[in-house]
């Protein structure tokens, strides 16, 4: 992973690619995409929304750097992230004749971007890709590290590629009209960054929720920069998933079974700051960690206004589904556990007691 100016460098070897944190970036990303792409032509895939409020410059960026512009627009909300979706974008590229050297670039937020990255990993058995989130939790997370996915009915993510993009364009103006729930939402990532392996990214958002809560662009480019570069440097050593890069997942075991529950209520960013919590009683339980671990980290996702308990939540249909959830995928539950801020470890083999008691605690 290299830094230098606005970008952070993904070193894949041939898969390496650069991530712009830029305000007013997306003017740019004609000239980016002309400079590390073959192709001129490109199928922007967006939604409603956000091309209203962003497509222009986007495109007039793209056309005056001598790339054609074709659009689709998907529907907004995580049932875009289905096999039909990604039909109709197969159906718009051929139907405009794309060939191999077709770009994809995904104008939006984590769904936008995991469906859009799918059928650049697959049409023709791979297209360039562009990532330009336009979310928090896209730009500190999804955008960077190629994975792209569709979920089946019966499980999130669960067809999917790994397929890096050849550039991500990241303009923090976007978030200036981003509701600020969404804003919260992405907010939890970036704790979880500071929590897995920074523990100044951590002490940062602790001491500047008000700035970043009132969207301040320098707060804000501030932490997504270090998300970013936290994010690649794990791509970087460990682009599937065969070890580090599972620590991404802290929060998510407990978090994806909240968000299932609640059936589109919670946003992923609020079920990961669930999640957290129930990590940290965890690792207390098993001794991983002191009491004042989970009251620091209650404090600042509070602070990023966001869920810290749920109450009425059921630990038994919780623990139902989370052990549904891997069974489904053929897996084991391993938890991401914090040994201090800025460390944590993959556990194996906690006892459903040890998970329902953590749970509980969510719950009171
Ligand atoms: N969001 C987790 C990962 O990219 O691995």
């Amino acid at each position: 992973m290299r830094t230098s100016g606005t970008s952070i460098s993904v070193e894949l070897e041939d898969r390496s690619y650069r991530v712009h944190v830029q305000p007013q970036g997306l003017a740019e990303v004609g000239r980016a995409v002309a400079s590390v792409c073959r192709g001129r032509r490109c199928l922007l895939v967006s939604c409603r929304r956000v091309v209203r409020l962003w497509g222009e410059p986007v495109v007039r960026s793209l056309e005056s750097a001598g790339v054609a512009v074709t659009t689709a627009l998907v529907p907004d909300g995580e049932q875009a992230k289905s096999l039909q979706q990604a039909e109709k974008l197969y159906e718009a590229l051929l139907r405009a004749r794309f060939d191999r050297q077709a770009v994809v670039v995904s104008l939006g937020g984590g769904v936008v971007g995991d469906l859009a990255g799918f059928v650049a990993a697959t049409y023709q058995r791979g297209v360039d890709f562009v990532q330009v989130p336009t979310t928090l939790l896209a730009q500190v997370d999804a955008s960077v590290g190629g994975k792209t996915a569709v979920n089946h009915p019966r499980a999130k993510n669960m067809i999917g590629a790994f397929h890096q993009p050849r550039l991500v364009m990241i303009d923090p103006v976007t978030l200036s009209s981003l509701p600020k729930r969404q804003l919260r939402g992405g907010l939890a990532e970036v704790i979880k960054h500071g929590v897995i392996l920074d523990a100044r990214l951590f002490r940062y958002v602790e001491q500047h929720a008000d700035a970043l809560l009132a969207a301040e662009p320098e707060a804000l480019k501030h932490v997504i920069r270090r998300s970013c570069q936290l994010k690649a440097e794990v791509v970087t050593a460990d682009e599937r998933e065969s070890g580090l890069r599972a620590i991404l997942n802290y929060g998510h075991t407990l978090g994806h079974a909240v968000e299932s529950a609640s059936a589109g209520r919670w946003l992923h960013g609020e079920c990961v700051s669930l999640g957290m919590m129930g990590a940290a009683y965890l690792a207390e339980d098993l001794g991983m960690v002191t009491a004042a671990f989970a009251g620091r980290q209650r404090d600042v996702l509070r602070a990023a206004g966001l869920p810290v308990r749920l109450p009425g939540l059921a630990p038994e249909q919780l623990w139902e589904r989370m052990s549904h959830d891997k069974k489904a995928a053929a897996g084991s539950l391993r938890w991401v556990l914090p040994t201090r801020i800025g460390e944590v470890r993959i556990v194996s083999d906690v006892s459903k007691e040890t998970v329902l008691r953590a749970l509980e605690r969510i719950g009171e």
